[in-house]
């Protein structure tokens, strides 16, 4: 691999995609023609930056990228692609300049990347005005080129994950006022057939998923337990308390039949940074339920969220295939939004076995939370089993009679 990226910037709330930063430094060594060369991508943090500028350069602050070309006796074996260098960057000092120059976390790192490059092929804008000014413009084209090469073909390294959510076996359960079926039982047979989330959503009424399902799963959830909620303090307090592998907030209306509309974050940007704050304090990562919508994506980086979920219901439910498309588009359009401004991306509602093939397929998501589709289905196609096993009972004879 052409590109090692070494990723040392350790913040569990990270907003920072290696796979697309490492997808832009393959491109532009293509650009660059420099495909049979390999350098190191190393993310770091300020302090660790500050440690090299001191070493290196007698300095004693952090920047935002150092360049380390490979030397004349570096160590280089037979068949090796030739060695460039290391390109050292501050994750922490490019956050800083983003904002400030108003782009997004990943363009300025991309900017870095290709001045470090550069600096690797031997530019040097300390040298003259005149190579600076040149260095500067090869910067530039080089940017417009990689877009060029990007735009249309974000590259996915990693399939989604599909995470179940198995609320509507406990609504079953509910209407008996009994002990079956058990949402924790669920939860372990969608893990063994490969799920690779379980989510549920503890209401403050109650009406489904009970405190004891939540305490159990926690135990029981071998993949990553996503626990669903609106901002009320006592939920809240269950989940520091709970630690889930992440929390989604959405709102939370008593009457509705189930989540209507995703959360308005402008209008409850203060108790909404407040949670996360306790939220990330606690280490539990913050995902925000938004409809598809550039404004409420700004707000959920404003809040300090660590990932949306983009509503999907407008998309599923779309009566015809123009409202469809549209509503996709608009999804596609938000996803990469929020995936560019750092955010990292999931998506769901009303997701079934038509609509979900094509959201899927967006490179920017990173996971699919279903429920509603796949119990129903469930139901179904073990619904020829459950009367098999029953008339087999049925038909046994009876020991003595
Ligand atoms: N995501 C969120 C935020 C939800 O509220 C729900 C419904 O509980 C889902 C995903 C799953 O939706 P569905 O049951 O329609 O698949």
């Amino acid at each position: 691999m052409p590109v090692h990226l070494i990723d040392q910037y350790h913040d569990a709330h990270c907003r920072i995609n290696p796979a697309l930063l490492e997808n832009r430094a393959l491109l532009l060594l293509e650009i660059l023609q420099c495909r049979e060369q390999v350098f190191s991508l190393v993310l770091v943090d300020d302090s660790t930056m500050a440690e090299y500028n001191h070493r290196y350069r007698k300095k004693n602050t952090a920047t935002n990228v150092l360049s380390f070309p490979a030397q004349d006796g570096d160590e280089q074996f037979p068949g090796q692609e030739a060695e460039l260098g290391d390109v050292l960057i501050s994750v922490d000092t490019a956050k800083v300049e983003a904002r400030r120059q108003n782009k997004s976390i990943h363009h300025r790192v991309t900017e870095l990347i290709i001045h470090g490059l550069l600096h690797l092929l031997g530019h040097d804008h300390e040298r003259s005005e005149q190579e600076a000014l040149a260095m500067w413009d090869r910067e530039q084209e080089l940017f417009r080129q990689l877009q060029s090469k990007t735009n249309s073909s974000l590259e996915r390294r990693t399939m989604p994950h599909l995470a179940i959510n198995v609320d509507h076996v406990a609504t079953v359960r509910q209407a008996r006022g009994i002990t079956e079926p058990d949402p924790v039982l669920a939860a372990g047979i969608c893990e063994l057939a490969g799920a690779e989330g379980i989510v549920v959503h503890l209401r403050e009424d109650r009406r489904h998923i009970q405190d004891r399902d939540v305490l159990l799963l926690r135990q029981t959830v071998k993949t990553k337990l996503n626990l669903e909620m609106g901002a009320a303090k006592e939920i809240i307090n269950i989940a520091l308390d709970l630690k889930p592998d992440m929390i989604t907030l959405v709102p939370e209306k008593r009457k509705e039949l189930t989540t209507e509309g995703g959360l308005d974050i402008i209008a409850g940007e203060k108790k909404l940074a407040r949670t996360i704050q306790k939220m990330s304090k606690a280490g539990i990562p913050v995902s925000i339920f938004i409809d598809p919508d550039a404004v409420q994506i700004e707000a959920a980086v404003d809040v300090g969220a660590t990932f949306v979920e983009l509503h999907t219901g407008r998309y599923c439910d779309a009566t015809s295939e123009e409202e469809r498309d549209l509503e996709f588009r608009l999804i596609e359009q938000s996803a990469e939004l929020a995936f560019e401004s750092g955010l990292r991306v999931n998506a769901g509602h009303g997701l079934d076995y038509l609509t979900t093939g094509r959201i899927a397929a967006l490179p920017t998501i990173e996971e699919l939370s279903i429920g509603h589709a796949v119990i129903s289905r469930a139901v179904l196609v073990g619904l020829d089993q459950a009367v098999r096993e029953m008339l087999a009972i049925v038909r046994r004879p009876f020991p003595g009679q």
